[in-house]
């Protein structure tokens, strides 16, 4: 019998229980359930790494979301953000849940389409915006947002293909950027306080085949200062007023994007997100309040008030369950691990310091700060540092909360496949909506021209032939 293999033990003073400048202990609870089903029988039944999204968790943040805009202002619209996750499954359920679809690519368009969503409950934003997508949105009425200046001549001359023009015109918005902060994003539309805005709504006004109706702004992504969507409410505010005097048109709609934050914890953020993200009731009183001033005449009606949120509907619905690979010190002596899952599933880990919680309850035990690597070969593959974690091994399962929110769909494939992702419906039914990537997957759009077919197998032949 032969003596078993000598490891070197890695000596590390432990602090347990030590309170952090909130006064709370550094330990994260273990988690065995997501979505209300044991982490090990998913695991068992579809394997790791693996996302799974709530349903019922979605369709209470769309209600949530509505029940606080609705209760506010009159006819509110909720245009779901596709680029926040396209997933078939996750669209569906937003749209069941009333949301109509909003764009930013031909690709989405015809994602949304496909979906059966009419062309009349779409809002199309986006900086590229293709024709074959215009005449299909013009044809079908879609919320055309307009985001640059040759844009403007483009659609004219579409909106006239399609029989607009001599006093027929094709209502459209355009979208206008604002200063709010020291990074405000401008890149998007037409600026106000430069003046650009209003040169483009009077260019606009008197086109032959459009007409501006509507007004968008999008003031940026996790914004968590309710005050700055209260400013850029009033400032839309002011503009349409300025619209009326100057050009006497009002306005049918005005969409004030997306941007709101959620109950993840940004990496430079010295307190939790659960203390500073606002709840939706916040957001709406500061948008609405202002929005409900715009003066109206003649029993006008208030513009229809659209929002195209994304993160802050699925971004808390969905987790992630990974794997220990294995364990391993680094060069300063901390405790690192390595995850099934690297940074090409997980996006955001850039921006978000991801709660991390072990699967299974580690009972009394010391916790150590442990950096959890992922499982590509590049040193910038790092999920998370400083997670206080308890001893764990290759095997154990780990869950990485609330990563709804575009991580997969800005996902690649790298080294690995994408895993598969879950659905649990309202009854605790778990249902594949995506598989795990395989081979086919990856070779799938591949081709071979003939010259590096020749000396290639029969097989390679077969499948990559131009
Ligand atoms: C025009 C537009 N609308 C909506 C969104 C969704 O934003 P969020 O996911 O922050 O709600 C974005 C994303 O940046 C966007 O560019």
């Amino acid at each position: 019998m032969s003596a078993e293999p000598y490891e070197t033990p890695t000596i590390v003073r432990q602090q347990a229980g030590s309170s952090n400048v909130f006064g709370s202990t550094p330990k994260e609870s273990f988690r065995a359930h997501v979505a209300g089903l044991p982490v090990e029988e998913l695991v068992e039944r579809f394997g790791s790494p693996l996302f799974v999204l709530s349903e019922s968790a979605i369709r209470e943040k769309v209600r949530e979301f509505r029940m606080a805009f609705e209760s506010r202002y009159p006819r509110v619209h909720l245009g779901w953000s596709y680029k926040t996750h396209y997933l078939a499954a996750v669209c569906q359920v937003m749209h069941q849940e009333g949301s109509w679809a909003e764009v930013v690519s031909g690709l989405e368009f015809r994602l949304a389409r496909q979906l059966g969503v009419p062309a009349d409950r779409i809002v199309i934003n986006g900086p590229d915006k293709d024709e074959q997508t215009l005449r299909a949105a013009i044809a079908g009425g879609s919320r055309i947002h307009i985001d640059n200046q040759e844009e403007i001549a483009r659609l004219e001359q579409l909106a006239r293909e399609a029989g607009f023009g001599g006093g027929k015109r094709f209502p459209v918005a355009i979208r206008v950027n604002m200063q709010l902060d020291a990074q405000h994003w401008d890149r998007f539309g037409f600026n106000l306080e430069s003046g650009r805005a209003h040169q483009v709504a009077r260019r606009v006004h008197e086109s032959d085949s459009l007409c501006l109706k509507g007004l968008h702004c999008h003031i940026g992504t996790y914004v968590d200062n309710v005050d700055m969507y209260r400013r850029a409410a009033a400032r839309l505010v002011e503009f349409a007023v300025w619209i009326r005097k100057e050009l006497g048109t009002g306005l049918d709609w005005w969409d004030m994007g997306g941007g709101f934050a959620t109950r993840n914890t940004l990496h430079w953020a010295y307190q939790n997100a659960d203390v500073t993200c606002p709840g939706l009731n916040r957001y709406a009183e500061a948008i609405c309040g202002e929005l409900r001033q715009l003066p109206l005449e003649n029993g006008e009606e208030l513009p229809e008030l659209f929002f195209e949120s994304g993160r802050a509907l699925v971004d808390e619905c969905q987790d992630a369950i990974v794997t220990v690979v294995s364990e391993r010190r680094l060069g300063s002596g901390e405790r690192a691990l390595v995850l099934n899952a690297g940074v090409n599933l997980l996006s955001s880990t850039t921006w978000y310091r991801y709660e991390v919680a072990p699967a299974r309850d580690p009972g009394a035990t010391v916790l150590e700060q442990t950096t959890l690597l992922g499982n590509l070969c590049m040193q910038i593959d790092v999920l998370r540092r400083e997670v206080p974690l308890p001893p764990l091994v290759r095997g154990d399962h780990l869950v990485i909360r609330n990563v709804g929110a575009y991580n997969l769909s800005q996902s690649t494939q790298f080294i690995h496949g994408r895993p598969a992702v879950v659905l649990v419906d309202g009854q605790g039914q778990p249902h594949v909506v995506r598989e795990a990537e395989d081979v086919e997957a990856f070779r799938g759009q591949d081709r071979l021209p003939q010259h590096l077919l020749s000396d290639a197998g029969s097989d390679a032949v077969e499948r990559f032939r131009e």
